[in-house]
């Protein structure tokens, strides 16, 4: 590990001008992260761009072998291909990796971590050194799926995902922005980042399709899922829905408990439950919706309901801040777990 300065690390954010580096740059400033130095990493095209730090600017560096000299901490968020390339880079220059990438979420040998819901798995960082962490979809799904299966055993789940544009990075919510802007404009609308137009649209594709017929994002959400739940076998069909909306996904889970559970006692389970906050009140129009979540760092969760299809059928509604929630408040959850043991070797 490299020297510490006066008991606090010397960290990196790669990707610190994308729509999940952003979050988390500000999370580690509002949260005050203990690091003696910060450096923000982005490709070539941002060097020298300002990112607010809390009450200062920092300036963008290039992600290079040389920034990663002396580092105790590197929190990636630049995507799988950045992470693959530098994340074993990074270990070897004496860094713990805090990845957001799909790179290592299903590789056994790197811990899987919800900083809620299973902050245990930290202590098998093993030799790879490296933490991945989930998409904000998984990281939702199972915050809320955690507390029921423990309490009546989970046979089943169906999810079905509305995915955010941000969900596709800045490039995605900017896609987004100008499409709605030049059909106001009657202009002709081009879709680049997304196959067809999004505005004003739904596509049930996100990401490509494979063989199957599936995409990786949702076999992702299943594969974490069930990795995160410790439950490797658990039967489960997502469909996800790229939706016109710039931040915050939606969430419908409709699951086969092992034994019936009245909604109320489920909605005990889950208002105690960490990382959640319970927004279930359908006569009063309170309910999870995206506009509510964004900026916060729970996960919404309502409209907890029997679902007739099973004896322990149940459904609920869930609402997230992508790219805050799900992207950087958990890197820097685990991120601050793992200062404290750094610190105090
Ligand atoms: N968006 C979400 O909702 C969400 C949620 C959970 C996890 N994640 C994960 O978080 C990661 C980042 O996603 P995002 O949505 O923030 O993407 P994004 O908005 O497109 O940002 C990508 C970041 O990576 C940097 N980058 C790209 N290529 C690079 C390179 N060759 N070298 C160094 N930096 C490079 C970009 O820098 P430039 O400005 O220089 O291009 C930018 O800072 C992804 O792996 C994603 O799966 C995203």
């Amino acid at each position: 590990m490299a020297r510490m300065q006066a008991r606090r690390l010397r960290a990196a954010v790669a990707g610190a001008t994308g729509a999940v580096g952003r979050e988390l740059v500000g999370l580690l400033a509002a949260r005050d992260f203990p690091a003696a130095e910060l450096r923000l990493l982005a490709s070539e095209r941002s060097v020298g761009e300002p990112v607010q730090f809390g009450d200062r600017e920092l300036p963008v560096e290039r992600l290079e072998t040389s920034a990663l000299e002396d580092l105790d901490l590197l929190l990636l968020c630049a995507g799988a291909e950045v992470s693959r390339r530098w994340a074993p880079r990074a270990v070897a220059a004496g860094a713990v990796v805090v990845d957001t990438s799909a790179a290592f979420r299903l590789d056994p040998e790197v811990p899987l971590v919800v900083a809620e819901l299973n902050p245990g798995a930290l202590a098998a960082l093993g030799p790879r050194h490296m933490v991945a962490c989930p998409d904000g979809a998984s990281l939702a799904a199972a915050l809320a799926l955690g507390p029921l299966s423990r309490a009546a055993g989970l046979r089943r789940v169906w999810a079905f995902a509305c995915l955010s544009a941000s969900q596709a990075g800045r490039a995605g919510a900017a896609e987004l922005e100008q499409q709605t802007r030049d059909l106001f404009n009657f202009r002709p609308v081009r879709a680049e980042r997304f196959p067809h137009q999004l505005a004003f649209n739904c596509l049930p594709r996100c990401g490509p399709f494979d063989a199957d017929g599936s995409t990786a994002l949702e076999r992702g959400l299943v594969e974490e899922t069930r990795r995160l739940l410790g439950l490797p076998r658990l039967p489960m069909g997502v469909t996800a829905v790229q939706v016109p909306v710039f931040s915050a996904h939606g969430l419908a889970l409709h699951l086969e408990l092992g034994r019936a559970l009245p909604p109320d006692e489920a909605r005990a389970l889950l208002a105690d439950a960490p990382g959640l906050r319970l927004v279930d009140d359908p006569a009063g129009e309170a309910y999870p919706h995206g506009l509510e979540a964004v900026g916060q760092d729970e996960v919404l969760v309502g409209r907890v309901r029997r679902d007739g299809g099973s004896e322990g059928g149940l459904a609920l509604w869930l609402a997230v801040d992508n790219a805050r929630r799900g992207g950087a408040l958990n890197a820097v959850q685990v991120a601050e777990r793992l200062a404290s043991v750094l610190l105090s070797r």
